[in-house]
């Protein structure tokens, strides 16, 4: 027999779970012997109903069974470890000469088979080969975790300066109870910011109350945020406390600050300001204790100027200001995100191990997102729902990803103060993405050469983003 290696080979073995299953008893006892001779852990069943609880219950890394067996089949047993625990690792036990079930199975998802008779070397050597790639897997998936603990943060992610900082801003002011306002792009992640501040506070305890203040009408929201006597006007059949009481001693969340009309804004100021809410038609004030998060994707300093929001109201709130920058300017966000929502929705879809090719991870660097991350969540979600295999290329991506538009860098120019590299830098990306990376016309596109547009995409490290 083969040699199963050395005493430490043996030992280091032990890690594996393998479940053996062959209706035919001998052959069982047989596998059963070598396998534990060798280190693995082993389960044995001659029973295949029996085997379909077992997998239920354990995660084994390795299946071993048998094609043929009364009651449930090899393949019922494979195709329910499948639906189970993608990453289980099932070797198929085949007759002799039956080629179309081999096929079958390894169609299904096996690992590989041996046909019988086999011999034990064979198996072992499969089995050594088997445990390698789950080693290969498991420490994937450790370092995985391992550089998502380190780059999250009360399950936001951003390994970015701005996204760092604003990790310990959250914890620096945990204690206080200061208001906040959380400004950015739509789908920078806000409501996320705001859940984190509050969840690591010391009124995690108390609830957490969120207003989208865009969605509730003018005539309702004051009546909402600050509660109504009976008959306090038409429809006011009882009493309601308002918002702010049940946030009382926790955070109320006013989220799209920016939408609040004026008159609201000066019935919000005042209860920001004294600690006191009057319900309408009531004559009696509540003192209340709430710490108050804004966020809005408006600019409220230019609304400030166009007197459409109150400056008193802005000071009050933006006592901690917290700005989101767009995904597109902190691009180092981008594989940690992807890499996160691939975790996310390959295991919904149960398709574990999800990656992304070179080239789609390219795509993705370089694109402009204006939707933040939210539309990169969005794009990995479809991606993983229409690709086929264990990767999303290129083609698997919404073809708007590829198109690019005219107005975008004007804006960019315009905006920021850049110097010409980033100009350039710019626009060869752009001309880049428009021709598919076609480098010789995107080079007569640029009026370059192609040795010329090679070292500049090597210099502005294009290739990686
Ligand atoms: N840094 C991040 N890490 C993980 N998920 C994120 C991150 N930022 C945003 N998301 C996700 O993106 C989506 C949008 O985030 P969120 O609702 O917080 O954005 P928002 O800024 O409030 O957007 P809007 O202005 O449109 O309301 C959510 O599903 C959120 O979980
Ligand atoms: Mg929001």
């Amino acid at each position: 027999m083969r040699s199963v290696g050395t005493q430490s080979d043996i030992d280091m073995r032990a890690d594996i779970s393998i479940l053996a299953v062959d209706d035919d008893v001998n052959m069982l006892a047989m596998l059963e012997k070598f396998l534990k001779r060798a280190g693995y852990t082993v389960d044995t069943t001659s029973d295949s109903m029996k085997a379909m609880s077992l997998v239920e219950d354990k995660n084994y890394d390795i299946v071993i069974t048998d094609i043929q067996m009364p009651r449930a089949s090899g393949m019922d047993l494979l195709k329910r470890v499948k639906d189970l625990q993608k990453d289980t690792m099932v070797i198929m036990i085949t007759a002799f000469g039956s080629v179309d079930s081999a096929v079958n199975a390894m169609k299904a998802g096996a690992y590989d088979y041996v046909s019988k008779p086999f011999n034990i070397d064979e198996i072992l050597a499969l089995l050594e080969r088997a445990t390698q790639q789950r080693r290969l897997q498991r420490e994937v998936e450790f370092l995985r975790q391992e550089v998502e603990q380190k780059y999250s943060f009360a399950n936001i992610i951003g390994k970015s300066k701005p996204m760092q900082d604003i990790f310990s801003l959250i914890q620096r002011i945990s204690h206080a109870r200061s208001n906040v306002l959380i400004t950015g792009r739509s789908g920078t992640g806000k409501e996320l910011i705001a859940k984190a501040i509050h969840y690591n506070s010391d009124r995690k305890g108390m609830p957490m109350v969120t207003v989208n203040c865009s969605a509730i009408p003018e005539s309702l929201l004051e009546s909402e945020l600050f509660g109504h006597e009976k008959g306090a006007f038409t429809g006011a059949i009882t009493s309601r406390r308002g918002l702010f009481e049940t946030a009382n001693g926790g955070t109320l969340f006013l989220d799209e600050i920016g939408d609040m009309p004026l008159g609201s804004q000066a019935k919000l100021l005042r209860v920001v300001e004294t600690g006191e809410v009057r319900p309408v038609g009531s004559d009696e004030v509540k003192k209340i204790d709430v710490r108050v998060i804004a966020a809005t994707h408006r600019d409220l300093k230019e609304m400030v100027k166009h007197d459409q929001f109150r400056e008193d109201l802005f000071y009050r709130l933006n006592v901690i200001s917290v700005h989101v920058p767009d995904l597109k300017d902190r691009t180092e966000d981008i594989q940690i995100l992807t890499d996160h929502f691939l975790k996310k929705y390959g295991e919904q879809f149960g398709r574990q191990n999800m990656q992304v090719t070179r080239d789609a991870m390219a795509c993705l660097m370089r694109y402009s997102w204006p939707g933040n991350v939210r539309e990169l969540e969005n794009v990995i979600e479809r991606s993983i729902a229409l690709s086929n295999g264990e990767a999303i290329d290129s083609k698997d991506l919404p073809e708007h990803l590829f198109q690019m538009k005219s107005t975008d860098l004007i804006d960019d120019l315009a905006s920021d103060n850049m110097p010409l590299s980033e100009v350039e830098k710019r626009y060869i990306m752009k001309v880049l993405q428009r021709t598919n990376w076609h480098q010789s016309k995107a080079a007569q596109i640029l009026g370059i050469d192609r040795k010329t547009l090679y070292r500049k995409i090597k210099e502005y490290n294009l290739l990686q983003g």
